[in-house]
């Protein structure tokens, strides 16, 4: 068959477990400069930064006795360059692509939005957890192709946080991030700058994803046994990449560092931990600071989730200690032997956060997650409450408005849920009956409501939706009027129905 043939050219996947540990020191992604100003649109006194960013191919080394990966890249790494600013500092960012013509990963032209006449080196780019207005949000179908450019602007009117920017193009945003389009995107304000919390070279952000590459250094995207339409429901790699390096190292001096997670990955959850069981303190998750620091030796996080952490490696000195996930070693930390003063503080309150009532909802709405995995009709794959994405709109919240939303979980696995637009905060996680929902529609629930993690109990952007749970979040709709949209972030689902839109309308009497 032709397919064989062709996978009898390449190189063989590749076992992580034969190169070298720990060869590479982690890299930390250059932050992005400006190639000019131009007038607020918002206050035409002020002038605010222009980046100009070209997304293009790239030869990335992920490992010293690898041959460098070809990657799809913002800016020309990976992790892309990043974007920086303060809260209200807005800026306006012009994402040129310049991507080829033909992708590199096997599309699957069956998918919606991804059929044989759509370009292949198509390009949107999203800023995830940003307050962004609709028109620079980066809609799944507003994708420009090679030579043209995406024009954002980025307000950032909103708290200190860990962003990212990452393609959205419909139908292939699975490819085109497991391609290398992500980077990040900070935040900063004087909130978070008050408290004296590691930085400079004491705050490392790492965007850890896993890949699966072939002998040769080259990304292996699996395919289905259906060559006319490869799409596979996940993808776990066994190569963790820690800022694009694979098993690298970090030196670190004997002090403490504010290490700012995110999981970049497809599909995969991890639940990081240090070698030596040591605890550490979570100080923020997706969309900030959280009301003060969480103790812990084990930090969960979803696709898409983000998460800060302080690790204190002052009783560590000389010592060599793995982040670790499980069974796989993530990188590991070279902690220097010689004492060093430490100025920065791990405040015992970082900054209050108030618990949303449930009584300041407006309404609730019940929406389901789906999965029917016939093979017969691939259409029925995934979906947010048994709707297409191309049906029309049935979530409209109107601005500035507060809605609670419970993600009934009909399927067998854990999804992410992402909002665009929005922070919000989770109620709690609470089991049903599945098989009474599916003969009847009701929910009858099968125990008690189960309250957030600790380390949830902050602003949220993505939430982990568990099977046979019903996730209850409560969302203030604030910012922008407009389309947005909301999505599980698990890219192959995404890409397969498991994403619908949404519209803020604009608010009574107010303003659009
Ligand atoms: Cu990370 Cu629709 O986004
Ligand atoms: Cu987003
Ligand atoms: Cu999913």
């Amino acid at each position: 068959m032709k397919t064989q043939h062709r996978e009898a050219q390449v190189a063989p996947l590749l076992d992580p477990s034969t190169l070298a540990p720990f060869v590479d020191p982690v890299v930390i992604p250059q932050i992005a400069v400006p190639s000019g100003t131009l007038p607020d649109p918002e206050d035409t006194s002020a002038r605010i930064p222009r980046y100009d960013i070209d997304i293009h191919e790239a030869r990335v080394k992920v490992h010293r006795d690898l041959p460098a990966t070809r990657m799809w890249t913002l800016g020309g790494a990976f992790p892309g360059v990043t974007l920086e600013t303060k809260s209200g500092h807005a800026m306006q960012v012009n994402w040129k692509n310049n991507l080829p013509s033909h992708h590199f990963l096997p599309i699957d032209h069956t998918l919606h939005g991804a059929g044989k006449s759509v370009p292949e080196g198509r390009s949107v780019i999203h800023l995830h957890g940003g307050r962004t207005p609709a028109a620079s949000d980066g809609y799944p179908e507003d994708w420009v192709v090679p030579g043209k450019t995406q024009t954002c602007f980025y307000p950032a009117r909103q708290d200190a946080a860990l962003l990212f920017c990452h393609d959205h193009s419909m139908g292939i945003n699975r490819l085109n991030i497991y391609a290398g389009m992500q980077g990040f995107f900070i935040v900063r304000d004087d909130v978070e700058e008050r408290l004296n919390l590691p930085k400079g070279k004491y705050e490392v952000p790492l965007l850890i994803c896993d890949r699966l590459l072939r002998t040769d250094g080259q990304l292996y995207y699996p395919v289905s046994p259906d060559p006319a339409s490869p799409w596979v429901p996940e993808v776990f790699g066994n190569a963790i990449l820690v800022n694009g390096k694979l098993l690298p190292y970090l030196d670190v001096e004997p002090r403490k560092y504010r290490f700012r997670l995110m999981n970049g990955s497809n599909g995969r959850f991890y639940r990081f931990s240090l070698e030596n069981k040591a605890a550490f303190h979570q100080i923020a998750s997706d969309q900030g600071l959280l009301a003060a620091p969480v103790a812990r030796t084990r930090l969960p996080l979803a696709p898409a989730e983000r998460a800060d952490i302080i690790i204190d490696f002052s009783q560590m000195k000389g010592e060599k200690v793995e982040l670790r996930s499980d069974a796989f070693s993530i990188l590991q930390f070279h902690v220097g032997r010689v004492p060093v003063q430490d100025e920065s503080s791990l405040p015992s309150v970082l900054h209050p956060i108030p618990r949303l009532q449930e009584s300041e909802a407006v309404r609730t709405r019940r929406l389901t997650l789906d999965e029917n995995l016939d093979p017969e009709d691939r259409s029925m794959g995934m979906l947010l409450n048994n709707t297409p994405w191309h049906m029309p709109i049935t979530e409209k919240p109107v601005l500035n408005t507060t809605e609670i939303w419970e993600l009934i979980n009909l399927t067998e696995d854990s999804h992410p849920i992402h909002l665009h637009l929005v922070r919000f905060q989770i109620l709690d996680r609470r089991p049903f009956d599945t098989f009474n929902y599916f003969s009847n529609n009701t929910v009858r629930y099968t125990g008690p409501a189960v309250p957030p993690d600790p380390g949830e109990l902050g602003w949220k952007d993505t939430a982990r939706t568990d099977p046979g749970m019903v996730t209850r979040i409560i969302v203030p709709f604030q910012g922008y009027a407009g389309r947005y949209v909301w999505h599980c972030h698990i890219l192959e689902h995404e890409d397969n129905e498991m994403m619908r839109p949404f519209e803020v309308l604009p608010a009574a009497g107010g303003p659009i």
